[in-house]
């Protein structure tokens, strides 16, 4: 009887000791959030939701409006879109782009004119626009009409992310997009890159990467510290995949513009772990464990940013796109109303640092 009486003491303990851990969990990730989203508020753009129809996305504009958020503007056809609404019971003017109302032939004339020495006739660039919202919504980005798009919920993540990576492209700063995620953990937080986007980055692409995911982190209000990952620590595997992160860090250090400590490459476990930092590892530039960790190849971060969501126990926040030209964010599919909020705040916030 004791044994069962201290067995039931320690589960409601465990039980106790989780619900604490979670809401520490969600805590920080909501706090983090509000520290967007408050932002967001202070000056709302246009964010363009390319899956109009979807009821997710007719959820999340609603919220988006409600709470002042963004400005959204639904890209589909706009009886359908009404009708979505009003079944589920949502109160609102929604603002609708719909591709097939005739009124938007200039955006078939922008999009042959930047394609057509890609291969894209003028009657191609006019189905497009009429049938891909992906296409239209990226045209209506690149025109100045929206400050920023979200799609990805209904399509396959690489086809929803060709039509913005051809026609709005990279920043100035940049030749290459990557897939970023915030992880929240009990007492910390990490930024995780590339985990959607680069299958096999080069040494440039993954310093690139780190530059990018730095910057993102700071407008989470969190200063930077990147580790490049491997499965070697400092030079003691030396190969052509080592090689690649040690050579990033190489540039990275010759970098002037790179404010943040940032090191490599360097096993997972180091990145993270301040007694193995500081103690086999003190000449390393990093005091602090890692807060930007930057995989080796998709691969590895797509697969490592899973497992600390899944087992980790991590809330996570993404993927969010660096690199662009202009706020573009590809969901997941199966994402929820929450995580499109989200990442509309995060585009909203990136509009008004352009
Ligand atoms: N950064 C910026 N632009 C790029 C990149 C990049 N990493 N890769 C391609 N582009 C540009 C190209 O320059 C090209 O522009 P252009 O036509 O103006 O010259 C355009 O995008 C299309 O390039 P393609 O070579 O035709 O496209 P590709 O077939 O290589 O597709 C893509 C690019 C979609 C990014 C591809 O690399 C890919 O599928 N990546 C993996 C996506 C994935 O499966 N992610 C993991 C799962 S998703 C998840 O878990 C959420």
């Amino acid at each position: 009887e004791a044994a069962v009486e201290s067995g039931s003491a320690r589960t409601e303990l465990d039980t106790q000791e989780y619900v604490e851990r979670l809401e520490a969990r969600l805590g920080k990730s909501r706090e983090m959030m509000r520290v967007v989203l408050n932002k967001a508020k202070s000056d709302p753009k246009v964010v363009a939701l390319a899956e109009g129809t979807d009821e997710k996305m007719i959820r999340a504009a609603y919220q988006l409006e409600e709470q002042g958020i963004a400005r959204p503007v639904l890209i589909g056809r706009e009886e359908r879109i009404q009708r979505t609404a009003q079944r589920l019971g949502l109160e609102f003017e929604p603002s609708i782009a719909d591709p097939r109302n005739g009124d938007w032939e200039h955006y078939a004339d922008r999009l042959y004119e930047l394609r057509q020495r890609k291969g894209l006739t003028r009657s191609e660039a006019g189905e497009l626009i009429r049938r891909d919202s992906n296409y239209f919504a990226s045209v209506m980005v690149e025109e100045g009409d929206a400050d920023a798009m979200l799609t990805g919920l209904t399509h396959h993540y690489p086809s929803a992310l060709r039509p913005p990576l051809q026609v709005i492209g990279t920043a100035e700063d940049a030749d290459y997009a990557a897939g970023v995620y915030l992880l929240t953990f009990r007492n910390r937080v990490i930024f995780a890159a590339d985990t959607t986007v680069n299958l096999d980055p080069t040494s440039e692409v993954l310093a690139e990467i780190t530059k990018h995911t730095a910057e993102l982190a700071r407008s989470f209000n969190v200063e930077p510290t990147a580790a490049l990952l491997s499965y070697s620590n400092f030079g003691s595997v030396d190969n052509e995949g080592t090689r690649k992160p040690r050579e990033a860090v190489r540039m990275l250090h010759d970098d002037p513009a790179v404010d943040f400590p940032v090191d490599g490459e360097m096993q997972a476990d180091t990145a993270v772990v301040e007694d193995i930092l500081e103690g086999t590892y003190d000449f390393s530039e990093l005091d602090d464990p890692a807060n930007v960790l930057v995989f080796p190849n998709l691969e590895a971060g797509n697969i490592g940013y899973k497992l600390l969501q899944r087992l980790g126990g991590a809330e996570a926040i993404g993927p969010m796109l660096v690199g662009m030209a202009k706020p573009v964010h590809v969901l997941q599919r199966g994402d929820e109303v929450k995580d499109i909020v989200n990442l509309a705040g995060v585009a909203v916030v990136d509009a008004q640092n352009e």
